[in-house]
């Protein structure tokens, strides 16, 4: 296992309970507009998605009403206690549930786990606010589009490029700061899921809060929307510890939706 890929377990783990009260707000704000870029994404009705890095179900929500059946798959035990404690208590048609895995990691292209047929010939796979966090992005896409059907549909919602503070950067081996148009299309197109790709931003950003996490009454970390720990430093989050800024500060993200189709 990568240290990343630990570190991502052991930060989500431990805010799993309380993720989706503490984003409320940037929650409600991406729901809402992503839900207004379903046919720029490609979703059909009846259609079955994959949620990779499910958390706890953001994107399957969005797309309950379109899709008769979501499959979500995370890392982090307790996200995926917290999707399927909420797909039980929703009353929807479309059918929902989530395991735990790993379809990224380079060593395991076809991981015993996902063998069954359930996990395959997917129509729509989605990533929501997960890709940097992702050690090998070109691997994870790849292995999404090895489940999709001929014609399915492959998209992200993550942060566009920023700014970047060279010395925070170095500090912290930052090498990516969000990602860029140019980025997310190479790396849908090496995974063979380049066709009529598209790439377009929110038009609002979004208003992070910031996360309490560590010991109690200890020395906590602040994070926004719980990207402080664990991931690979793509994206240029602020990372500042609890005594480097002010608690609570808001960070305000643009964030995009790309989408490419399986050639
Ligand atoms: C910021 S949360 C986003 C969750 C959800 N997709 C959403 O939009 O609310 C990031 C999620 O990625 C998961 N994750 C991180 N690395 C992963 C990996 N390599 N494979 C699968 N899930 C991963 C974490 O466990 C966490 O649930």
């Amino acid at each position: 296992m990568t240290d990343v890929l630990s570190k991502n377990q052991a930060h989500f783990n431990e805010i799993a309970v309380k993720y989706d009260q503490q984003f409320a707000a940037a929650i409600a704000q991406l729901e809402t507009q992503i839900q207004a870029k379903l046919d720029f994404i490609g979703v059909k009705q009846r259609s079955r998605f994959l949620d990779y890095a499910c958390g706890t179900g953001m994107l399957s929500r969005v797309l309950a009403k379109n899709v008769k059946e979501s499959i979500g798959i995370d890392v982090t035990e307790n996200m995926v206690k917290a999707y399927n404690a909420q797909a039980q208590n929703e009353d929807t048609s479309s059918s929902r549930s989530a395991f735990l895995g790993n379809l990224g990691d380079p060593s395991d292209s076809a991981p015993s786990a996902f063998s069954d047929a359930k996990f395959f010939d997917f129509d729509i796979a989605g990533v929501g606010l997960a890709w940097h966090h992702f050690d090998d992005c070109g691997s994870v896409a790849k292995r999404l589009a090895d489940r999709l059907k001929p014609g399915g549909v492959l998209f992200i919602v993550d942060f566009s490029s920023h700014e970047m503070d060279a010395e925070h950067a170095s500090s912290h081996g930052i090498t990516h700061h969000g990602f860029s148009k140019d980025q997310i299309k190479s790396i849908f197109e090496e995974a063979g899921v380049g066709r009529d790709f598209a790439f377009e931003e929110l038009p609002k950003p979004i208003e992070f809060n910031t996360i309490q996490s560590g010991n109690e009454g200890g020395h906590g970390h602040d994070h926004d929307h719980g990207h402080g720990h664990g991931h690979h430093h793509h994206h240029g989050q602020d990372h500042r510890h609890e005594h480097e800024k002010a608690p609570g500060k808001a960070q305000v993200k643009r964030v995009f939706i790309a989408r490419g189709s399986k050639l």
